[in-house]
């Protein structure tokens, strides 16, 4: 039985008072909330005073990004070990926005991973199609290419402590999800693509979060199907209320 992960990725949103009001809600509602891990990737700025808001309760703070290096002259960067020192103990990698807008690829993705692990991070890999390459039938070639790209050289040692998270990028932030079917197609065929590069075992242990427009009133749907073990979820996950009806689906 693969655990449920339940993300909340809040991308340029909240300050730290923002942060501190936002748990001050939340808490109380996912307290007795034990059927899934609960994490909240906050911006940079803001993950201390999650930190220390969620003290206490079993909700795990995440970053968005990191750094591959520990340290350097890398403008604007932040490094793994400064992410677990600010108390994070996931980080989202290659999500879409970041490939599309900042130059990530699946060799950046890689050496992120990588990095993660290194310092002890459980890495939230994103994966996903653009729309006209769902349309041109091209789905499954670009999942196995950020697939291999992106954790292909990975261990097998590596590659079990990764969480994937399949987010079509047409139903990002577009309100418009993909279907239970169509999402649970995408996490079998990434699935297979775990039993051939690792092993069967792998591929049954790994887990894969879907990320798409996951609302209150969707996630039942999607959470029914086998393939999918928990969500990464954007702007339902800004509003205390939203998000943990989604993490008590
Ligand atoms: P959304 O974002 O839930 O707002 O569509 C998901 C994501 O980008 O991770």
């Amino acid at each position: 039985m693969r655990r449920p992960v339940m993300a909340g990725n809040w991308k340029m949103f909240k300050t730290q008072e923002e942060t501190r009001d936002f748990f001050d809600a939340f808490e109380k509602l996912v307290a007795a909330s034990t059927h899934c891990d609960i994490v909240i990737c906050p911006p940079y700025t803001a993950i201390a005073a999650a930190k220390a808001a969620s003290r206490g309760s079993q909700i795990h703070i995440g970053a968005q990004d990191l750094h591959w290096e520990k340290q350097g002259a890398f403008t604007g960067e932040v490094s793994p070990q400064m992410l677990t020192e600010a108390g994070c103990a996931y980080v989202i990698i290659g999500h879409s926005e970041r490939r599309q807008f900042f130059g990530e690829t699946d060799e950046t993705v890689h050496r992120k991973v990588k990095a993660a692990l290194e310092a002890n991070l459980a890495p939230i890999v994103c994966v996903g199609e653009l729309l006209a390459e769902r349309e041109g039938g091209r789905t499954e070639a670009v999942l196995e290419q950020q697939f291999t790209g992106g954790f292909g050289a990975l261990t097998p040692g590596q590659f079990s402590r990764i969480i994937i998270a399949y987010e079509p990028v047409w139903a990002i932030g577009t309100g418009r999800t993909a279907t239970p079917e169509i999402a649970a197609e995408a996490h079998r065929f990434l699935r297979g693509l775990a039993a051939k590069r690792f092993s069967p075992e792998h591929a049954a242990a790994v887990r894969i979060l879907y990320g798409g427009s996951v609302k209150p009133d969707n996630v039942k749907g999607l959470m029914a199907q086998v393939e999918i073990d928990g969500a990464l979820v954007g702007g339902a996950s800004l509003d205390a209320q939203s998000f943990a009806s989604i993490v008590n689906f």
